[in-house]
């Protein structure tokens, strides 16, 4: 496993960074006339990167090669203004020209443990496998400052070698139920990027960084074996990471 480690000077910066990292591996994979299968992640992290892409790459992108799916997803409907995919919707899918066959978004309105599994089987029946798991070509995570991400908690690490593609969980906060990609499939992804701003998530960020954990955070289990892992902070996040760490 590659692994890579930036710090940038603000949200903004890091945001217009990976934007533009972004656009790079969508149109070269274009030129190829290649899909590429991208895996959103939720929560308020991501939302600055949603709107530098939706705001300055609407025209300039081939997004017609793009597959969105989602890591995870809070068991509401669309509408709701805790809905992962009503988040990105406004943000992003409404100002870019990506075709709507391409947004394969969680059904959080449905019976969870049915949408686990009729989730698992769409992204099945749409991403290459290897290994017997399906392999994103790029999955974008945030980091809780519990250390979860997507949607595996601390108490629930068993889903970071399910054999299933996605699972149901709870956070154990709000007790709202969320349907999840598993640690399986992350660790299958040819790239994994964790985008993490914010003083909060300074401490738990430089514990998995560092590795110097000793509490059995489900964020430092994101290995991807063939893959590189991208940790892309803010100067706030990775306030406790020496530079050396970077490259
Ligand atoms: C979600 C996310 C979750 C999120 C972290 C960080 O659905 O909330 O997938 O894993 O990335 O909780 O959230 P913030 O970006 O809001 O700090």
């Amino acid at each position: 496993m590659k692994k890579e480690i930036k710090i940038f000077s603000s949200p903004i910066e890091l945001a217009e960074n990976f934007a533009r990292e972004l656009v790079r591996m969508i149109n070269v994979s274009a030129d190829k006339k290649k899909t590429i299968t991208i895996a959103l992640s939720g929560g308020t992290t991501p939302k600055i990167l949603y709107s530098v892409l939706g705001n300055h790459f609407s025209d300039s992108v081939h997004w017609e090669f793009v597959h969105f799916f989602w890591g995870d997803e809070r068991c509401v409907p669309p509408e709701d203004p805790e809905s992962n995919f009503g988040m990105a919707k406004r943000i992003l899918f409404d100002k870019i020209r990506v075709p709507s066959a391409n947004i394969h978004r969680i059904m959080g309105e449905k019976d969870p443990s049915k949408e686990a599994t009729r989730y698992s089987n769409e992204i099945a029946g749409h991403i290459r496998e290897r290994r017997g798991s399906p392999v994103f070509d790029m999955i974008i995570l945030g980091l809780g400052d519990d250390g979860h991400t997507a949607s595996i908690f601390p108490a629930n690490c068993e889903l970071l070698k399910s054999k299933h593609i996605c699972e149901v969980s709870v956070n154990p906060k709000s007790l709202q139920k969320r349907i999840t990609i598993t640690g399986t499939v992350i660790n299958n992804a040819e790239k994994v990027v964790f985008i993490v701003t914010g003083e909060n998530k300074a401490e738990v960020a430089s514990a998995i960084i560092n590795n110097t954990s000793v509490v059995n955070y489900p964020a430092a289990h994101i290995e991807p074996k063939n893959g590189i892992l991208k940790w892309y902070l803010d100067i706030a996040a990775g306030k406790m990471i020496d530079r050396s760490m970077q490259n």
